[in-house]
């Protein structure tokens, strides 16, 4: 088939319209059994599709959700019932996408840095991917950050790499995510999350331009700049905001239709705050900013469901409030009061315990501490 530059436009645009955003669920089988296993759940072929089953048909997802991230397992798997799980979602409307990486290796000569492979017959497995439904691609770049690292070299590498799968899809008529991840692990400060995102972003874009990849059928997938999990002094939500647009706006040009952030490891509700933040920002942005979220959509779900069939429901309940509250945020239109919110205009949709005992522990766990540090910041910066 012939790709055209505005087929894969019309995709990347579609992936970002109004209020919708991607799910990640594309964690490789080790990584989903480490989920799996910490909630006792035995992660088989079986268990690991009706985990994923469980997001694919909530009732109502589509309107918050326009793409869904699988893995290699999952697009080849079916339902009890002979359904492709792909199927169940392009039948809402939800578009399919697909890891292609194979995983963040360790770096030559570059001790405590990776390089993300999978180049080796990427070609014929997106063409075989195209054809079990995938519309869409993503590949992981992972950059490790304290005093010294990340290396020209690592960073040149992975930019490098990623600009060859990203043209790799164009030519499959598949739309490339490109994703960038500065980790959040460490003491840095959000100063030195700002220097090298903007490094990596640079090199990034450098290396796309010279591989002639077709911006306006990319979107971009980056970690927001923000303080280390470990740095004692943790920015506030509107300098994470701040700073996160700052620095895309240097970097990413107009053509690039969305940027559709990675959790990384925020919890659920800071996740949503600082996009929420991001898209209050007055000055008109160029690009449309979403989420691409893995944990932040999942995790509360996870563990509300525990394996058992009996708590379908309550997943769902809470993985379609979630979304609800991630979709919000896109469109800088979140309260806090959203979390709150019962599906009452749901027919037979009522809260359950489990809802309800989540809802309380997000209230009491991210939004205290959001309050706490930034009323301690007050008084120091009082005297
Ligand atoms: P997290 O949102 O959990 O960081 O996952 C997103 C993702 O796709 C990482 O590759």
């Amino acid at each position: 088939m012939k790709t055209t530059a505005s087929d894969l436009n019309t995709t990347a645009r579609a992936l970002v319209s109004d209020g919708k955003g991607i799910l990640a669920a594309d964690e490789t089988v080790p990584t989903v059994t480490k989920r799996l296993d910490a909630q006792d759940i035995e992660s088989t072929a079986d268990s690991r599709r009706a985990y994923r089953e469980m997001f694919f048909t909530t009732p109502g997802i589509a309107a918050f959700i326009s793409g869904v991230i699988v893995q290699d397992e999952t697009i080849r798997q079916k339902n009890p019932k002979g359904v492709a799980l792909v199927d169940l979602l392009t039948k809402q409307g939800i578009i399919p996408g697909i890891k292609v990486d194979t995983g963040a290796k360790p770096l030559a000569c570059a001790p405590g840095e990776t390089v993300t492979e999978g180049l080796d017959g990427l070609r014929d497995r997106l063409k075989e991917y195209r054809t079990l439904g995938a519309r869409f691609a993503k590949w992981r770049a992972v950059i490790a950050v304290n005093d010294t690292l990340p290396s020209a070299t690592c960073v040149h590498v992975n930019a490098h790499a990623l600009a060859r799968y990203a043209a790799l899809c164009q030519e499959e008529n598949v739309v490339p995510i490109v994703e960038a991840e500065v980790l959040m692990d460490g003491a840095h400060s959000i100063d030195r999350c700002e220097e090298v995102t903007d490094t990596v972003l640079n090199a990034v874009f450098n290396e796309l331009f010279d591989q002639r990849v077709s911006l306006e059928g990319i979107l971009l997938k980056p970690n927001m700049v923000i303080s280390g999990l470990e740095c004692v002094d943790q920015a506030s939500v509107n300098e994470v905001a701040e700073t996160t647009v700052r620095c895309l706006r240097r970097h990413v040009p107009a053509a690039v239709p969305g940027i559709v952030f990675l959790s990384g490891g925020q919890d659920p509700l800071t996740a949503t705050l600082h996009l929420n933040a991001m898209n209050q920002i007055e000055a008109p942005l160029p690009w449309k900013l979403s989420f691409s979220y893995g944990r932040a959509l999942q995790d509360e779900a996870l563990e509300a469901w525990g394996g058992d069939s009996k708590n379908l429901r309550a997943g769902q309940q809470i993985f379609f409030q979630r979304a609800k509250c991630e979709s919000a945020a896109a469109l800088g239109t979140y309260t806090s009061a959203m979390e709150k919110e019962a599906d009452r205009g749901k027919k037979g949709w009522r809260p359950s315990k489990v809802l309800s005992a989540t809802r309380d522990k997000i209230g009491r766990s991210s939004v205290a501490r959001k309050i706490q540090s930034s009323r301690k910041r007050r008084r120091a910066k009082a005297g």
